[in-house]
């Protein structure tokens, strides 16, 4: 409970002038409806098909390509080297079906696994998409992963398809023979794919248009997405159609989408921001969403809102750390003022941070939002008609129970630091770890949702977000498991044993500090760190690497041989050492 990164900012609030706003915010009244909102009151802002069942992918592409919106564009795709794209809502919905056509035709059966694996492009979207509407569940992968984390998740849920680029797929092949329920390699860049591949480029052309989007019971599943937790690999979280319901609600109720929006996601679909706000969530509500190609780079950022018109822009921290450390300068050089609300997630976002943007942004600030891969939607959050009290995450979505529990689960009073925990059974929630149901009970203690945060609800009932309560590493808002990492580094020759921490930093929340035993034979240098570092990117991910590395020659562990991280991070950070009853020497 160490990373308390949002300090709070005494009494200090951001008002909001309602008058002065451009568009009334969708949700008013917040203290009302937190009292009498039902969720079934929000089950009429999708479409159900007969006898109570839905798609998501009907709310999200269908309604609107066969009803006003036809001819909106969903999707401003820019590469980010000045190709743009505009695809209207009746064409996406042509190119889901013909998708879903392409995997029934390879005998994809309902509620298979079908990942996809691919830079952000028109086709991430349409392979996602199209795969639902076929009643499979959609997985994607965010395209910095490397061999051994591809290969764990495609085993653990037993994918039969995956689709790639032909760039992707080398980090596939040298995999691929350890992947026996994989029977299909869909690469859509590749006219004459290579024998055993299905070229999508070939298979869409001569698919049919017209597909009847497959009716699924509510609780069966949409998509599933790996995440990291403490101990063991990534797990499949599992969210089902019903979801919809709440990514829709929170669309319009917190980033406040209007018709006549343009909203600009920046997270990638690997991640569940771009998956829920970044495609499902926005598109469900009918709004033109700014999809963005190339890596992260102010000007263009910057370029992307002015030359779109962006009205809503989704970012996180890192990125808003980032642009501020730029300067101002760069931002008076470009038009931003279509710009009406501002909204982050996926760490803390610091008090100077929210009221940057009030500066450059023409007096609007971020408004910072609490969710996890596991919640499906957005829980805690700054809503549009609020003030906000810089560095808190807000208060909880009307129909959610959040409070501050210990270990028994007895609710603290306010003002104390304890566990966040929500009251299970909002629409969105995770159905199950894939086939993981020990893991899943792990969430679930005395009646309460444990979200392995740590925080505090001051007097006006807004939340302080405090720490992790495990050892889940957020670097730049990315969520990387501490185990993950030490067996990547411990593939490596030269190292024996590895323990890895966050190390709090100033412009990505925490870096991944790793300390490590050499094998025998091996003598520390910086040659050695940077060929572990490039080993570990190289088999993990791109952004799942240790930025720092200290070769030491024990490791803290426990009498049964646990390495003790909690002892390497106090003695990295210069804290407490606390219980060590348990230390083996
Ligand atoms: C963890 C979930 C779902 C959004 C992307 C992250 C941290 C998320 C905030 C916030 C402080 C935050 C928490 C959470 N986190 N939002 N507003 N303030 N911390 O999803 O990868 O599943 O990570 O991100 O630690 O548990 P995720």
């Amino acid at each position: 409970m160490t990373e308390k990164s949002s300090e709070m900012s005494d009494g200090e609030l951001i008002e909001k002038n309602l008058a002065q706003l451009r568009l009334k915010p969708n949700l008013q009244g917040y203290d009302g409806l937190r009292r009498t909102f039902k969720w079934g009151d929000a089950e009429e802002l999708v479409d159900w098909f007969p006898d109570g069942q839905i798609n998501s992918v009907y709310n999200v592409i269908d309604r609107h390509a066969l009803g006003e919106r036809k001819d909106k564009a969903a999707l401003i795709y820019d590469d980010g080297n000045g190709n743009v794209q505009k695809i209207t809502f009746l064409e996406m919905y042509r190119e889901t079906n013909k998708f879903a056509n392409v995997l029934v035709k390879l005998g994809i059966k309902r509620q298979d696994r079908v990942f996809v694996f691919l830079q952000r492009s028109k086709e991430l979207y349409v392979s996602f998409l199209g795969t639902i509407k076929a009643g499979a569940i959609a997985s994607p992968m965010f395209p910095a992963f490397g061999p051994d984390a591809i290969r764990d998740r495609l085993l653990d849920s037993g994918a039969v398809a995956l689709v790639t680029s032909s760039e992707l797929a080398k980090r596939v092949y040298p995999i691929k023979e350890q992947l026996p329920d994989l029977k299909h390699i869909i690469v859509v860049d590749d006219a004459d794919a290579n024998a055993g591949e299905v070229s999508y480029q070939v298979e869409m052309e001569s698919s049919a248009e017209d597909f009847e989007t497959v009716p699924m019971d509510p609780e069966e599943y949409q998509f599933m997405l790996y995440t990291s937790g403490t101990t063991g690999k990534p797990k499949g979280v599992v969210h089902a159609h019903k979801g919809i319901v709440q990514q829709t609600l929170t669309s319009k109720w917190v980033l406040d989408l209007h018709d006549e929006d343009v909203y600009w996601c920046t997270a990638d679909l690997g991640w569940v921001t771009g998956v829920v706000y970044g495609c499902l969530g926005p598109w469900s509500c009918g709004v033109t969403q700014v999809g963005l190609g190339g890596r992260f780079d102010p000007d263009l950022w910057y370029r992307s809102i002015q030359n779109h018109k962006v009205t809503v822009w989704y970012t996180a921290p890192t990125a808003v750390r980032m642009l501020m450390a730029k300067g101002d300068d760069l931002p008076a050089k470009y038009d931003l003022s279509s710009l009406r609300a501002l909204y982050s997630v996926g760490e803390p976002l610091n008090p100077e941070g929210v009221k940057w943007a009030l500066e450059v942004f023409d007096n609007k600030p971020f408004h910072d939002t609490w969710w996890q891969t596991e919640t499906g939607s957005i829980l805690i959050t700054n809503f549009p008609e609020m003030p906000i009290k810089p560095g808190s995450m807000g208060k909880p979505l009307p129909g959610i129970e959040a409070e501050i529990v210990d270990e028994e689960g007895n609710v603290l009073p306010q003002g104390e630091e304890g566990n966040l925990v929500i009251r299970p059974g909002w629409p969105s929630m995770m159905r199950e770890i894939w086939k993981n149901e020990s893991k899943y009970n792990e969430y679930m203690r005395n009646g309460w949702y444990y979200t392995g945060d740590t925080a505090m609800i001051d007097d006006d009932g807004y939340f302080w977000y405090v720490g992790r309560a495990d050892d889940v590493i957020k670097t730049s808002g990315e969520r990387v498991g501490p185990f993950e990492v030490e067996s990547a580094l411990i593939e490596h020759d030269a190292v024996a044993e590895a323990g890895v921490i966050g190390k709090p930093d100033q412009l990505r929340g925490n870096i991944i500090k790793a300390f490590i035993v050499l094998t025998p034979g091996h003598a520390e240098s910086e040659e050695l760190k940077k060929d572990i570092q490039k080993f570990v990117k190289s088999r993990l991910a791109g952004h799942a690497y240790p930025r720092e590395i200290d070769v030491v020659k024990t490791l803290p562990k426990t009498r049964s041989g646990k390495i003790m991280r909690r002892l390497l991070r106090a003695k990295e950070l210069g804290l407490p050492i606390g219980d060590t009853s348990t230390l083996e020497d």
